[in-house]
């Protein structure tokens, strides 16, 4: 079934199910011929079919995939010249962020926690927590120009932004160093600008695949790759806690590769006082039911990746995973999908190992800046 098909499915269920007090179990990992028809056909979700990840995007030019590393890494286009991407997306933080909120440069706090890139060329128009951009060269433009990184000065005007960054494009482009990285990238350009400097890093993020976890090598037939408490962890997942809903293996986040994402509220942040709350994509779509909506984040690298939530208001998985596990915090428009499913200390240790299945093994490599 295709991740669009599990999502439509997924919603009439919640839907079909709105007046009753418990949904039906979504069952199933969303593979194959499996189950969302018949939830209790496989007693064991971990022992069928597992959905394999569908082939890398495309990064097109190795040589813009080239230019993109070196720029990733490089201070120099930050407002201070005190961050690079590669700041607040470490490896030590499994590529997500290491302060709860992230801190951009000039020591300015910014709203939300980093999140994981890997597989980030898998999302399709639906970049950030709440999607509010629409491919990696908008998401690379957003990160550099305003806060994270401070390329343009703070409160600029859309076309000063665009001014701010060509102007910044060019003198990268003249170091003597990056000189031929720039040519060999982008050939017979002469005036250097804002484009071609998120063309390059919107091409490395591409390469950002993590397809290699032992829940991917499990997929492939290798049985093995779980251990037990790891197979009795994804019959959790994805049968009694309902993870699979908005997680769906294999990417882990069902707003994975579905046009325009998918958002929902699991109350993480509802607490403030109304006019705090942080409104997540009703800020992008502007309709109410949207209200503290977030785009589920792939769990692929979760283990290594605290602190969570669009927020990073919890410093430990097994925290994070009980708030989920427990039907999320209430609030006026908690997803009727999230529902406590009443699992045992064992069920949900054994969770918490089924997310370790999820670690990547690669990094990102350094590379020599010029
Ligand atoms: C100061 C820390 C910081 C820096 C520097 C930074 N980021 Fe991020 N990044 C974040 C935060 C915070 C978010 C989430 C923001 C949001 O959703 O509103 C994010 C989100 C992203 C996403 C979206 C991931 C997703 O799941 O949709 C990508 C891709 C990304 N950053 C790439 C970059 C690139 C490329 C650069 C350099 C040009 C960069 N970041 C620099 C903090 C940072
Ligand atoms: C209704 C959809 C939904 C269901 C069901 C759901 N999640 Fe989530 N999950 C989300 C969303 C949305 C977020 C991001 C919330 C935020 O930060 O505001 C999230 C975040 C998380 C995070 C934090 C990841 C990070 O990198 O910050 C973990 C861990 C997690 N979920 C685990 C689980 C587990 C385990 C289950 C099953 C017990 C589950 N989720 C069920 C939607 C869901």
């Amino acid at each position: 079934m295709t991740t669009r098909a599990l999502v439509l499915s997924l919603a009439a269920t919640a839907f079909g199910c709105k007046s009753k007090d418990e949904p039906k179990p979504t069952g199933g990992s969303g593979s194959g011929t499996a189950t969302a028809e018949t939830p209790r056909a496989a007693p064991r979700p971990s022992q069928a079919p597992q959905p394999k990840l569908p082939p890398p995007p495309d990064a097109g030019d190795p040589k813009k995939v080239a230019l993109g590393h070196v720029l990733f890494f490089d201070k120099r286009l930050s407002g201070a010249n005190d961050r690079s991407c590669y700041s607040c997306h470490q490896n030590e933080d499994g590529n997500g962020g290491h302060d709860p909120i992230a801190i951009g440069s000039g020591d300015k706090v910014l709203t939300r926690h980093s999140p994981v890139i890997w597989n980030v060329g898998y999302w399709n128009n639906a970049f950030y927590w709440d999607g509010r951009a629409k491919t990696l060269e908008d998401n690379a433009k957003g990160a550099w120009g305003l806060g994270n990184m401070g390329g343009a000065p703070a409160g600029a005007k859309p076309e000063e932004v665009t001014a701010a960054l060509d102007k910044r494009a060019a003198d990268l482009a003249a170091i003597a160093g990056y000189k031929p990285l720039f040519e060999a990238a982008f050939p017979g350009v002469k005036e250097w600008k804002t484009e071609h400097v998120t063309g390059a890093l919107a091409a490395y993020m591409r390469t950002l695949v993590c397809n290699d976890t032992a829940y991917d090598k499990y997929a492939d037939g290798k049985k093995d790759a779980l251990t037990e408490q790891q197979q009795r962890g994804l019959d959790v997942f994805s049968g009694k806690g309902r993870c699979a809903t908005c997680h769906a293996p294999p990417f882990f986040s069902t707003a994975m590769g579905v046009e325009g994402g998918a958002y929902f509220n699991t109350g993480v942040g509802t607490n403030a006082p109304e006019d705090k709350v942080d409104i997540g994509r009703m800020k992008v779509s502007n309709k109410p039911d949207d209200w503290a909506a977030f785009k589920p984040p792939s769990l692929r690298n979760v283990t290594k990746s605290p602190p969570y939530f669009h927020d990073g208001s919890v410093a430990k998985l097994d925290d994070a995973v009980k708030i989920m596990s427990s039907g999320g915090i209430a609030n006026k428009h908690k997803s009727p999908l999230l529902q406590d499913a009443k699992l045992t200390d064992a069920e949900r240790a054994d969770l918490v190992a089924f997310l370790g299945a999820l670690e990547c093994g690669g990094k990102l490599e350094e590379p020599k800046l010029p």
